[in-house]
């Protein structure tokens, strides 16, 4: 079965999936500087962001993981059976480009997300070397931007 045939049978049956990718340092939320990230636990926003999903007829599969090259292992033998991604990158945005060509390979609508607004901070953080495979980036909003992520892929998706 080619890949556009499974998504579509896959939303047919209401299991419109969504990756949700987490990259190095993020499963320290609640341990990291609460002015930047906020107090909530990874554990927690991964579950709110669930339910948010879960409203809008999305399931979301999630991964973290502190290495590069895992992130990319999850992008290629997933992006097939899903419909979008939300990515929040963490340090590696600033500086992978093999996971910006991941990203765009997957053809897939990414939004980009980031707990901190990233523009207000040290110069190198403003830069994102991801932003141009993604539909949309959203910073500054912690878990609400997460939110916003979800409604812009179901509104995404209608279309
Ligand atoms: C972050 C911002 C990045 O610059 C940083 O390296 C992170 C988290 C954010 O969510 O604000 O780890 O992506």
């Amino acid at each position: 079965m080619n890949k556009s045939i499974l998504r579509k049978a896959e939303s047919a049956f209401g299991r419109k999936i969504i990756l949700l990718i987490h990259g190095p340092n993020l499963n320290f939320l609640g341990k990291r500087d609460s002015q930047h990230y906020g107090t909530m636990s990874f554990d927690q926003l991964i579950a709110e962001a669930r339910q948010h999903a879960k409203k809008l007829n999305l399931k979301l599969k999630a991964f973290q993981s502190n290495h590069e090259g895992d992130l990319i292992d999850f992008l290629q033998s997933n992006s097939a059976t899903a419909l979008g991604i939300i990515i929040n990158a963490g340090a590696l945005t600033h500086y992978s480009y093999a996971l910006y060509d991941a990203l765009l390979d997957t053809k897939l609508p990414c939004v980009e997300v980031h707990l901190s607004k990233i523009q207000i901070r040290e110069k190198w953080r403003r830069v994102s070397v991801i932003a141009p495979a993604c539909k949309k980036v959203i910073s500054g909003k912690k878990a609400l931007g997460y939110f916003e992520a979800l409604d812009y892929l179901s509104n995404h998706l209608k279309k």
